[in-house]
């Protein structure tokens, strides 16, 4: 099979001929038709967590993926053959990921994927929108009546958050470049900051009663102090991108690192299908562009998903 292999961290990735993956017991074979391209991506491409995670080169990268199931191991009898899954494939081990043809996983892994979407839009969820997920819900514990503030609001990510806070019927400020508010208005944010001309905190306090009674960092750096600043009193902060070093003594803090969930990715799916989430793609690579696929995310301004094919 083709894969998009890493040989060494700080490389490009090169396109490879490989052996394709045998299914063992309760395991499923995927044929993967498109990859969802995440900063994490390019991030494990430079070393990033390679004290934490037990990596073995040449890496396959990838996290994301939608495609057809193939076949099925022994006792794997949750999903047929030509069934059309997705998935967020983070293994205990960065090896096999899914910029390649194709992939095997444990069967709790996969999700049936949104029939009223194509490939390329299901293989932008699941890290993005479960990410989103556990950490407004689980994390955040967002409430209806509550008013959140979701900074990077226009990316991977805040794009599903936002559409999930609006699906639980909360209050939304969006903040994003100005040329983003558009894209932010449609998605059902209620209102945008610009975080590059505007205060944001004093921006949130004339928009709210003393602020906000949840704070989603999406961006990390400084960014997250800000979240810190625009919260009200037991105001909740939950990051992704800072582990809230320096913060105000007694900020109510959070840090989420996403794990699988298919449960929670059969949930979006039904989202999806209802037409309550959509997947806003900025742009799809061929597989022999994935390297151009990577520069993109590494700028921090994606809008939406990007997303690789492997067709
Ligand atoms: N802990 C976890 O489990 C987890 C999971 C997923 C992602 N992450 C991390 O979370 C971050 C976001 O991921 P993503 O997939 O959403 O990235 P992305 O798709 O690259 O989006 C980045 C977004 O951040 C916005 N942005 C940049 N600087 C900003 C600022 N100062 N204030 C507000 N918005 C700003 C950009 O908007 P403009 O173009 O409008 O500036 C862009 O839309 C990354 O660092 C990623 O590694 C962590």
């Amino acid at each position: 099979m083709k894969a998009a292999i890493l040989k060494e961290f700080d490389k490009k990735l090169e396109i490879k001929d490989t052996d394709k993956p045998e299914v063992g017991e309760g395991e499923v074979l995927v044929k993967i038709k498109a990859s969802g391209i995440n900063p994490v991506d390019a991030k494990l491409s430079h070393g990033y967590m390679s004290d934490m995670i037990p990596h073995e080169f040449p890496i396959v990268l990838g996290w994301d993926m939608a495609g057809v199931v193939e076949e099925c191991g022994h006792a794997a009898r949750t999903f047929r053959k030509g069934e059309e899954v997705y998935a967020y494939a983070r293994r205990p081990k960065l090896q096999h990921g899914t910029l390649a043809e194709y992939i095997v996983l444990p069967e709790s892994y996969l999700s049936k994927k949104p029939v009223n979407i194509n490939f390329e839009e299901a293989s932008a969820i699941p890290l993005a929108g479960l990410t989103a997920y556990q950490s407004i819900f689980d994390a955040g514990d967002l409430g209806t009546d509550e008013t959140i503030l979701i900074l990077g609001a226009s990316g991977g990510v805040g794009t599903f958050a936002v559409q999930l806070a609006k699906y639980k019927g909360s209050k939304v400020i969006a903040v994003a470049s100005k040329s983003n508010h558009d894209y932010l208005k449609e998605l059902g944010a209620d209102h945008c900051i610009d975080y590059k001309e505007q205060n944001v905190a004093e921006e949130v306090k004339k928009l709210t009663d003393g602020g906000v009674e949840l704070a989603f960092d999406a961006v990390g750096g400084d960014t997250t102090k800000v979240g810190a600043d625009c919260l009200k009193e037991n105001g909740r902060l939950v990051s992704i991108a800072s582990q809230g070093d320096g913060l105000p003594e007694g900020t109510n803090f959070q840090f989420v690192f996403v794990e699988p969930n298919s449960r929670e990715l059969n949930h979006i799916r039904e989202l999806v299908e209802a037409g309550t989430i959509k997947v806003p793609i900025q742009k799809v690579y061929d597989l022999d562009q994935v390297n151009e696929a990577f520069e993109q995310i590494e700028t921090g301004h994606t809008t939406g998903k990007i997303v690789v094919t492997l067709n």
